[in-house]
């Protein structure tokens, strides 16, 4: 990562429609906060941009719900984020609203650019109205079944269980969330974004991040492009949001999807109405340009990896995202969490209930952040990381060391005058130094969790020497050896500081305070070996870094979540995600499927198909070529001598050239992960299933 490049870091805009909780943290907040302190403490230039999603449905239909206007939420909710986000720490340098009249401006402008430069495809097409209502409806004004999951509970634009973006007539058995009533289709004008046309642009986009995005965000990418770009309209027959600024266009706004990325470009504006230019226009000589990162949940990959990217190159002016670090969902004590059920963990009640723990949350949404799949918050696990690892090993290592020097030492760095002593912390400050240029490396990589738990493998080195050379005994003996020793001890204390800057900020403070060092001496890539800590220095006072968490701290949060899930309407309770019954069929139609018990042999990619994988079935009739969509899932190697069940007497099918003869059983979650559906050991291959 070239550090000599200014940064322009974004986090999503969060929709204004409710408080911040845990899930909003660790996907995408947490994470680049820790990115832009560490790139801060390396002195690169850096700019940190959020602020709230004031337009789109998602308000409309909570000011409909509380019966207030789409302004007053928007106004009650960006105050509390904005004012959580500052008391947890996130260090944004601008927080802006989309609501802003430079926002407005700055997106009407982009429109207009595009409108002259006749990108924009203009159509007539028929859209879902609510006759009831009398509106349009788009996006998550509407609800129906996903064409392509299944799932009854997609919205207009997007499922959020298969992550497909959708327009709102694909939707199967529509429905108006306004009303409830079956919508009809009454002709609109809207704009479109020719994606179709933009595709070879996006393809070359895309593929020159094949080894910069996350596997998820390429394969989500990929796959969007396999089945061709759409064209997507870019105005809404609504009354909330940006105007579009060309003329006919009266009672018409911007999709929140067009203006919210842009609010990224205001904000920057905003915040330095000079210069903003030097963080989003392309320089005259390209390896100028600024750095552009985003970091989103994956429910945002589509809008951030290919419509913004598009929208910016058909502009023109300006440069695309370098990285777009997307991750993927915490969820919360075995459900999903979600703002319309109240199942989350608010950062405004957590900052009160448990004050002065904010280093404890970043550190247990770091060290289980879910960077490659989905993760899970408990507050068993939130209570046993902080006693056994944050007090165990980080607060008893600092402690030790402290308490050792101000009892022998009168708090003072002692001096490393024992030649033993020094010669023996050799490969220890070797391992050391070594350790906090892998926590650079990871951190260069976007793998903030893997060097959170390399910082803690810091202290745990630290613990191992204080063990191995015991200065509590050794004092008694020999004073200058035990001195060297703590003078050793206290050099990991201030690698320690350094290395925890970004992650747990607050935690980093203290240590640089009791080590009467400051932050601004203390680089990434100070060569290896050189002491910060000079001999003599009068320690800062001694402070325990952590608390233990108390058996009762957490029951209280643990009945509070109990009390959340009995007050749920038995509607939204979490079975309701998973696909009602089917329609009833009959045991003749049953009986006409082959299921049989089989063993997986061999297990192959199927080259040019992210998703395909080439098995060869032993069914006990035969051996047979079974081409499987479940590549996403499992690597090849890890399924060979798998016990599957197997429709055999499915037509074949050819996949990427590939006869395939049958279908494997797969259970699905309704997180979308597949299980394989195993027979039990008795069942020999062969067996039929009836
Ligand atoms: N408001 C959106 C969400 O919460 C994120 C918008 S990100 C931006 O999912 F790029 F559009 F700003
Ligand atoms: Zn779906």
């Amino acid at each position: 990562m070239d550090k000599k490049k200014h940064f322009l870091v974004t986090a999503a805009l969060p929709y204004a429609n409710g408080p911040v909780h845990i899930g909003h943290l660790a996907g995408c907040y947490l994470p680049a906060d820790i990115f832009v302190r560490y790139l801060r403490s390396c002195g690169t230039d850096v700019k940190f941009i959020c602020g709230s999603d004031e337009h789109g449905v998602p308000i409309t239909i909570k000011a409909k719900k509380e019966g207030i206007t789409p302004q007053q939420v928007v106004d009650k909710y960006n105050g509390i984020m904005k004012k959580s986000f500052e008391d947890f720490g996130i260090t944004f340098d601008h927080y802006s609203r989309t609501t802003n009249p430079i926002h407005h401006q700055t997106a009407s402008d982009f429109f207009r650019t595009l409108y002259d430069k006749n990108v924009f495809v203009e159509e007539t097409t028929e859209q879902f109205y609510d006759e009831e209502a009398k509106q349009f409806l788009a996006d998550r004004y509407i609800t129906g079944t996903c064409p392509k999951c299944s799932n009854p509970k997609a919205y207009g634009d997007q499922c959020e269980k298969c992550g497909s973006t959708l327009n709102a007539t694909d939707l199967i058995d529509p429905h108006s969330a306004l009303s409830g009533s079956k919508p009809v289709l009454r002709k609109t004008k809207n704009w479109f974004l020719p994606l179709d046309k933009l595709q070879p642009d996006i393809e070359r986009y895309i593929a020159a991040r094949k080894n910069i995005f996350r596997p998820t965000a390429y394969g989500q990418c990929r796959s969007w492009l396999d089945q061709q770009l759409q064209p997507r309209a870019m105005t809404r027959d609504l009354d909330w949001g940006v105007k579009v600024p060309v003329k006919d266009a009266e009672g018409k706004v911007l999709y929140v999807w067009f203006d919210a990325p842009i609010g990224y470009i205001s904000a920057t504006k905003e915040l330095l109405p000079n210069d903003w230019e030097r963080y989003w226009k392309k320089q005259p000589n390209e390896k100028d340009n600024a750095s552009l990162i985003h970091f989103i949940g994956k429910d945002n990959i589509v809008f951030h990896c290919i419509i913004f990217p598009a929208m910016l190159m058909a502009h023109g002016d300006f440069i695309v995202p370098e990285n777009v670090p997307a991750n993927e969902f915490l969820n919360l004590e075995g459900d999903k969490i979600s703002t319309s059920r109240n199942w989350a963990v608010w950062l405004n009640e957590y900052l009160e209930e448990m004050p002065d723990r904010e280093d404890e949350l970043r550190y247990v949404l770091t060290s289980i952040a879910p960077e490659t799949k989905d993760s899970e918050f408990t507050w068993k696990d939130y209570q046993a990381r902080i006693n056994n690892e944050l007090c165990s090993i980080l607060g008893n290592f600092v402690n030790r060391v402290m308490v050792l020097t101000a009892q022998n030492f009168e708090s003072r760095v002692p001096e490393a005058a024992s030649a033993s002593v020094n010669e023996a912390f050799a490969p220890v400050a070797e391992k050391v130094f070594g350790l906090r240029q892998n926590i650079a490396a990871e951190l260069d990589k976007y793998n903030f969790r893997e060097a959170m738990s390399l910082c803690m493998d810091l202290a745990r080195v630290g613990n191992k020497y204080l063990q191995e050379n015991e200065p509590w005994k050794l004092v008694k003996q020999d004073k200058a050896a035990a001195g060297s020793v703590l003078h050793h001890g206290l050099t990991i204390c201030h690698e320690l500081a350094v290395c925890l800057q970004p992650f747990l900020p607050n935690t980093a403070a203290k240590l640089f305070a009791m080590l009467q060092a400051t932050p601004e001496n203390a680089a990434w890539d100070k060569p290896s070996g050189s002491f910060a800590l000079q001999a003599g220095t009068m320690l800062g006072a001694s402070e325990i870094l952590f608390k233990k968490v108390e058996d009762a701290d957490i029951e209280k949060q643990i009945q509070k979540l109990q009390a959340t899930k009995a007050a749920m309407p038995e509607s939204s309770a979490p079975a309701a995600d998973l696909l009602p019954q089917k329609e009833a069929t009959t045991f003749d139609d049953f009986v006409k499927m082959d299921i049989r018990t089989g063993t997986i042999l061999a297990a192959e990619k199927v080259s040019g198909a992210d998703k395909l994988l080439k098995l060869t079935i032993d069914t006990g009739i035969d051996q047979r070529t079974v081409v499987s969509g479940i590549a996403m899932f499992f690597k090849p190697e890890e399924i060979v001598g798998k016990r599957v069940s197997i429709l055999v007497n499915l037509l074949p099918r050819k996949l990427k050239g590939i006869v395939s003869n049958g279908m494997i059983l797969m259970a699905e979650n309704p997180d979308g992960k597949l299980v394989f559906v195993t027979p039990d050991e008795g069942a020999l291959n062969g067996s039929s299933i009836k």
